[in-house]
């Protein structure tokens, strides 16, 4: 797409999906964008994240999904839950699923005539990689640090690929 007085393109927008949006897509938002951000490419690419569920809306992120990124230097505070809509494939470039099942919701939500490319987060990963992220709602602290590594080095792919692409 085209920016008609400038001749140059517009931002790439990236929406990121898990289940309850307020562990992993959370993290995933804010990991990627303050990379972004470190890059100088804030106003090139813009992120959000949802959740296919409806449970968590208008929460923050979870608190053990908020501690773990803070001793990384991610701030998640002031993100709020939303769930994912069929309006999502016309605005955003890119809807990155965290795991198979969300692939799977999001894929019977689309209306097949927007402009989104629907991935798994992870398949810009090396072949034969972990393919999903983990749900760490439902077990120790120690998950939420084994998303955030995923997470970073996820992130970095991305922010490489749709770098080119700007
Ligand atoms: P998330 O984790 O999908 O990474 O945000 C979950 C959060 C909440 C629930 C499940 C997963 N839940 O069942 O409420």
């Amino acid at each position: 797409m085209s920016d008609s007085t400038t001749g140059t393109a517009g931002p790439i927008k990236v929406l990121f999906v898990c289940l309850g949006n307020i562990c992993r897509s959370p993290t995933a938002e804010a990991v990627f964008s303050k990379q972004v951000q470190d890059a100088g490419l804030a106003d090139r690419l813009l992120t959000d994240s949802a959740g296919t569920g409806d449970w968590h809306l208008g929460h923050a992120p979870d608190q053990r999904a908020r501690a773990a990124a803070a001793t990384r230097g991610y701030a998640l505070d002031h993100l709020r839950a939303r769930q994912v809509s069929a309006e999502d494939f016309l605005h955003f470039d890119y809807i990155l699923a965290m795991d198979n099942a969300n692939l799977e919701d999001l894929r019977a939500l689309d209306p097949g005539h927007g402009r989104a490319r629907l991935m798994r987060f992870l398949d810009v990963l090396e072949e034969g990689g972990p393919g999903e992220v983990p749900d760490p709602y439902y077990g120790g602290e120690d998950g939420f640090g084994a998303v955030l590594d995923l997470v970073e080095r996820a992130s970095q792919r991305w922010l490489e690929r749709l770098r080119s692409e700007l």
